[in-house]
């Protein structure tokens, strides 16, 4: 037989034998039975120095042609093979663990959130317990036991959305003063974050729809002193230690004497910048001594225990710390925002 014939032969053999083979793993064998070093195609060309440098040529030529030949049908069927063996596993219910697929995407917290959980974090290293109360407040305990009668000017500050008679959104997180007092008997120091909700027209620093953290503190002999060092302890752990506070007297009619606070601004760090517009200082929210009336409502002798109270934005915590210029941002959920507070 000649060396062509020879070829023809491996050829037919090597097609034979890839035909019948069932497992991937034989396909390695076949590989090397017939183009390994030692394999049947090399034994063929080992003999072609007797022959002419034409017969070599055509011979060598052939050879190629018969080698790639059984490389594509060990190829053809080893892919046949393997998806066979694919679809039997999934017919098995096993998964199909060679499909790729999307990495699902990472959540990311909500820079309300991430406010909210740092001065969480930082009241309750003070010893404050944290609670949260009703949205839809019942009339009294947002107005009335804060010292706000029907005919109080500051009512029409919180300018209300009412669900029913006496029933309304809150419009601070105040009324949990009121709620807590009632039921319980002091030492309480409490903050209680919460949404709140004003008919007020929108704007980039008004919402319909806001966060508060309220806090107090009730005992016998709190002192005026005890709210300023507990504002200033809460000021320099959320903004750091170089952080200032500023009291200016204000008027709320459930505190007396009441203030407005403000921290240096932690942008400029009190240098001036647009953040703080210039002043140095950004206004976080109201405080003072509870009202003794606001005591009386709910049922403690105010000759015998006093209290101070503060309520906080936390938007415009959050606006000024993420240097966010829009509070309607907030409730948007643009991905663009929120995916810059991965935790
Ligand atoms: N509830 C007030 C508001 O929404 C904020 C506030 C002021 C809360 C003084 C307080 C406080 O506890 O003492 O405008």
């Amino acid at each position: 037989m000649g060396l062509k014939e020879e070829l023809n032969v491996i050829l037919q053999e090597a097609g034979k034998e890839v035909k019948k083979i069932k497992d991937k793993k034989l396909f390695d064998e076949i590989r090397v039975k017939f183009l390994g070093k030692k394999g049947e195609l090399k034994n063929i060309l080992g003999k072609l120095g007797s022959l002419s440098v034409e017969e070599k040529k055509e011979i060598g030529q052939l050879a190629n042609e018969v080698k790639d030949k059984i490389q594509e049908m060990i190829d053809e069927a080893s892919e046949r093979i393997e998806k066979q063996e694919r679809s039997a596993r999934l017919k098995k219910g096993v998964g199909d663990i060679s499909v790729s697929r999307d990495i699902p995407p990472i959540g990311y917290y909500h820079p309300l959130t991430v406010v909210l959980e740092r001065m969480i974090g930082v009241f309750k290293n003070m010893g404050f317990t944290v609670e949260e109360g009703p949205e839809l407040e019942e009339e009294y305990y947002n107005f009335d036991a804060l010292n706000i009668p029907w005919y109080h000017p500051a009512r029409d500050d919180h300018d209300s959305f009412y669900i029913s008679k006496g029933k309304l959104m809150r419009t601070h997180t105040s009324p949990m003063q009121a709620r807590i007092m009632e039921k319980r008997k002091p030492p309480l120091a409490v903050v209680v974050p919460g949404r709140c909700f004003r008919r007020d027209a929108v704007d980039a620093t008004h919402g319909h729809t806001f966060y508060q953290m309220e806090g107090f503190v009730v005992d016998k002999h709190i002192t005026f002193a005890d709210l300023k060092g507990t504002l200033l302890t809460w000021a320099k752990m959320m903004f750091g230690p170089q952080t200032q506070i500023r009291m200016r007297p204000d008027y709320f009619p459930f505190t007396e004497p009441s203030g407005e606070v403000g921290v240096t601004c932690p942008v400029c760090g009190g240098k001036l910048c647009p953040v703080c517009k210039h002043t140095g200082w950004i206004e976080i929210g109201g405080c003072g001594m509870i009202d003794p009336e606001v005591l009386k409502n709910v049922g403690y002798d105010p000759e015998n225990v006093s209290g101070f109270a503060f309520g906080m934005g936390l938007e415009r915590i959050a606006m000024t710390v993420y240097g966010i210029r829009d509070i309607r941002y907030f409730m948007e959920n643009d991905m663009r925002l929120l995916e810059q507070f991965v935790k």
